[in-house]
């Protein structure tokens, strides 16, 4: 019984520890190649931002660096038509399929895909979590290619240029900001 005990502790640590190690590669991987920490939102923060999009039975939602899909999950509870989640890490792409296999309800689509190369006629709301480093090539492709109507938000950045409709306060002075085409 006690080395029963032994092997589930021992079998915790272990996986946590793998977590843990994995966590670390794929963040020091995503900075040093593609420049963009690979940090996801706090659930409870996606928790506070999702319920203010507007997602409806029509919506097409894209997150753009998805990460490991967490918000994508969080969409889905407001019955979208579509997700969509850009991601160019590797690593980060499959945790993104590990996170989001079995819950998708077939509606969660993942392209291991630079997102500058996307299409950003096609969503109506578009999540983007990035350094400013990192949304700034992408400010002139959304006012070129969003559909009027679209909205995004920016997670903890403004989008350069444009106004908020709207200032979600996440933690202290930390905000999202909802912008709409
Ligand atoms: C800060 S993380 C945000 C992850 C997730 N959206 C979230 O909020 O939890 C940014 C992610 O964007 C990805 N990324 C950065 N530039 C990208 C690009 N041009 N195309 C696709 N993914 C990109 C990174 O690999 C990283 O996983």
């Amino acid at each position: 019984m006690l080395i029963v005990i032994i092997e589930i502790i021992a079998g915790f640590i272990f996986s946590a520890v793998f977590l843990v190690m994995a966590y670390l590669i794929i963040s020091i991987i995503s900075l040093v190649f593609i420049r963009v920490p690979y940090v996801n939102t706090p659930l409870s923060y996606i928790k506070k931002i999702t319920p203010e999009l507007g997602i409806s039975s029509e919506s097409v939602v894209y997150d753009l660096g998805c990460g490991n899909g967490d918000f994508l999950l969080e969409a889905l509870k407001f019955n979208p038509k579509k997700c969509v989640g850009f991601e160019i890490a590797p690593i980060a792409y499959a945790s993104a399929i590990l996170n989001t296999f079995l819950k998708d309800k077939g509606k969660i689509s993942l392209r291991l895909e630079n997102f500058l190369k996307a299409d950003l006629s096609v969503p109506d709301i578009l999540y983007i979590y990035l350094i400013p480093r990192a949304i700034a090539p992408l400010e002139s492709k959304l006012k070129c290619e969003l559909r009027p109507g679209a909205k995004f938000v920016c997670v903890g950045s403004h989008m350069p240029n444009w106004t908020p409709i709207k200032e979600i306060i996440l933690k202290d002075n930390y905000k999202a900001y909802i912008y709409q085409k």
